[in-house]
């Protein structure tokens, strides 16, 4: 098996994405953010792949954006969190061609919206946690990259409270919430997201193409795609003592203190 930060396999029409970094429960550092990115432009360009699977290594599928040191000279600011945020298809590269994810353990963060944004069809593992830990570090997302994906009181709960101290959901409580598609024991996970590119690879690759920019282009027109309203909201709280606090806080294995600025 590769070490490489991604990996990338075809098989049978279907290309295998994994993401490779393990002992930080796959965290979207920024190398691993622009790996992905890359491997979204790579896969939708080969002639020889129809559908992806995206998994992980280890035992998450990814705990979000990596808030420990992953990130360029300790840039927190906009160009660091919009380089992460491009590691999902359709934000850096438009992929139309589908992608499932595998998800067992931790999707968290950056990782729930990889895993549930970012991929076309979610397949769960019992495994399975889904959180979002944003509001203990002080980070705030796009809402398309939530708001499309859940009814907005779940949506608030979720954006709100779902994080360890809070409450995660697990697969069952994702499914309900039509998070994933379905839920299978770790050990039918792959399996599972096989057949169903098997299915995928039957259907007309412009009929596909059609489908997902048509789902796409109408989530993006009802939200707040646009970048500047992002950043006029965001920005503030982005650059606040909190989020720095929260950040810290994580690295020094502590609580944070929280002020209100
Ligand atoms: N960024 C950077 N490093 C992370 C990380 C993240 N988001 N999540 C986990 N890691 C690292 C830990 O620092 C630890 O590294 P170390 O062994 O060098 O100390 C390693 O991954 C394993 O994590 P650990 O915390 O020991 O595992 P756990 O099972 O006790 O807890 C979590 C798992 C996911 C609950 C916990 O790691 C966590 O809260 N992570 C942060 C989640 C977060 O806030 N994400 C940001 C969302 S945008």
């Amino acid at each position: 098996m590769s070490d490489d930060i991604v990996r990338y396999e075809v098989r049978d029409e279907v290309a295998f994405v994994q993401m490779n970094r393990p002992k930080k429960l796959n965290a979207l550092s920024v190398e691993l953010a622009d790996a992905l990115n890359q491997t979204w432009a790579r896969f939708e360009a080969d002639p020889l792949a129809k559908v992806a699977i995206l998994s992980a290594v280890g035992r998450a599928f990814c705990a979000g954006a990596d808030i420990a040191g992953g990130r360029p000279n300790d840039d927190w600011r906009i160009p660091w969190a919009i380089r992460v945020h491009r590691a999902y298809p359709q934000n850096g590269v438009t992929v139309f061609k589908p992608i499932i994810g595998a998800v067992h353990g931790y999707a968290l963060g950056g990782g729930w919206a990889l895993a549930v944004r970012g991929c076309d069809i979610t397949i769960a593992g019992e495994s399975a946690m889904f959180g979002f830990p944003e509001p203990r570090v002080g980070i705030s997302i796009p809402p398309i990259d939530y708001l499309p994906y859940l009814p907005f009181k779940a949506s608030l709960e979720f954006m709100l409270l779902a994080w360890n101290g809070g409450e995660m959901l697990d697969a069952r409580r994702a499914h309900e919430l039509g998070m994933v598609n379905r839920v299978v024991p770790d050990a039918d996970l792959m399996n599972e997201a096989i057949r169903w590119a098997e299915k995928l690879k039957k259907i007309p690759p412009l009929y596909i193409k059609a489908v997902k920019y048509g789902h796409y282009k109408t989530m993006e027109s009802k939200t707040m795609r646009d970048e500047r309203e992002y950043l006029n909201f965001v920005w503030p709280q982005e650059v606040s003592e909190d989020s720095r606090e929260g950040r810290h806080a994580f690295k020094e294995k502590r609580e944070p203190r929280f002020k209100g600025r």
